[in-house]
């Protein structure tokens, strides 16, 4: 059976092939197309359901910082299951909004040529599968969400209306003319795919955590590894054809929207939340946040700025609209 399936996933890869050899299309190449007709997990991917008999961490553990806090620890192990239960609602929130109302929002624009550049066939075709993934991708955390309530009887706390990353382009955008919005979204978007597929890295294999979450991260990383290949590409492509007005603008800003997207009140105001669910006072709430993230600064060291600085330099984004502003920062 699971060879017959192959047999018939690589023959929609052929015909395509065939389809461009015959001079049927512009003659770009289909490869990432072929390639996503293969493995793209909306497309050869069964679906991920919870094994009661299984065990491990409802949430990676190690991206849970509350809950190696002597504090919280004393409140036993109901306190840290609850955390990682709300641990995963949010990042199941996080990952269904920024692939719906802000990845998928955004390629809806170029698809529908409402960008200053124009984008080509190939770019278009690639965006076409990206967003298909992106809605796949929603779905799965939202069933993810609804499977666990399902199965532990534990309701989500309310979830952040917005998320960091919608935060920032908001912020930041304010200081733009609407002109360079839909540009400056889908620069956003290139850098936010690049760095929500280091992120996930960081929450593949671990032993700990329940084979339920493995199973969707590593899901979900097999396509991102592919997004963010093709948005390195198109960032580069967008920094060669922007022309220098809007390059002096946007690249005033870039380092302030990085700023607050790698920020974490979203992320403190929803800890206090679940902490104040699971018994502790305003007061002791705020002391274990603060004894948490209190030493958060960004610098240059940060992991996930690195990435975005190396990102950056690599798709040939530094020169002299952007790179005096990451120097004032100390980032470059
Ligand atoms: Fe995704
Ligand atoms: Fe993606």
């Amino acid at each position: 059976m699971a060879r017959m399936m192959n047999n018939a996933k690589s023959k929609i890869g052929e015909q395509i092939l065939t389809l461009s050899k015959d001079g049927l299309t512009t003659g770009f190449t289909r490869q990432l197309q072929i390639e996503w007709e293969k493995r793209a997990t909306v497309r050869s991917r069964p679906k991920v359901v919870y094994d009661k008999e299984a065990k491990g961490y409802y949430y990676p553990i190690s991206r849970t910082p509350l809950a190696i806090h002597p504090t919280v620890m004393a409140k036993g192990e109901r306190a840290i299951e609850f955390l990682l239960i709300q641990s995963l609602y949010k990042y199941s929130n996080d990952i269904a909004t920024i692939e719906t109302r802000v990845v998928n929002e955004t390629i809806i624009k170029v698809l529908t040529n409402q960008m200053p550049i124009e984008f080509n066939k190939e770019q278009k075709i690639n965006l076409y599968t990206i967003m298909v993934d992106e809605a796949y991708h929603a779905y799965v955390a939202f069933d993810a969400m609804l499977q666990i309530e399902d199965h532990t009887g534990v309701e989500a706390l309310p979830l952040p209306e917005v998320i960091e990353i919608e935060k920032a382009i908001t912020k930041v955008k304010e200081k733009l003319d609407n002109k360079y919005h839909n540009i400056f979204d889908l620069i956003c978007v290139c850098l936010a795919e690049n760095t929500l597929t280091k992120e996930i890295i960081t929450m593949t294999d671990q032993e700990e955590t329940h084979p339920f979450f493995q199973k969707i991260i590593k899901d979900h990383f097999a396509d991102e590894k592919r997004h963010s290949g093709i948005f390195y590409k198109l960032l580069e492509f967008i920094w060669i054809n922007l022309n220098e007005e809007y390059k002096e603008h946007i690249g005033e800003i870039i380092v302030d929207f990085i700023e607050e997207y790698l920020g974490l009140t979203i992320q403190i105001n929803f800890d206090k939340q679940v902490l104040s669910k699971i018994g502790f006072s305003d007061k002791e709430a705020s002391k274990i946040v603060e004894d948490t993230y209190g030493g958060f600064k960004l610098t240059k060291d940060h992991p996930m700025l690195k990435n975005i600085i190396m990102l950056l330099d690599k798709a040939g984004v530094f020169d002299q609209f952007t790179l005096p502003k990451f120097e004032e920062k100390e980032w470059a």
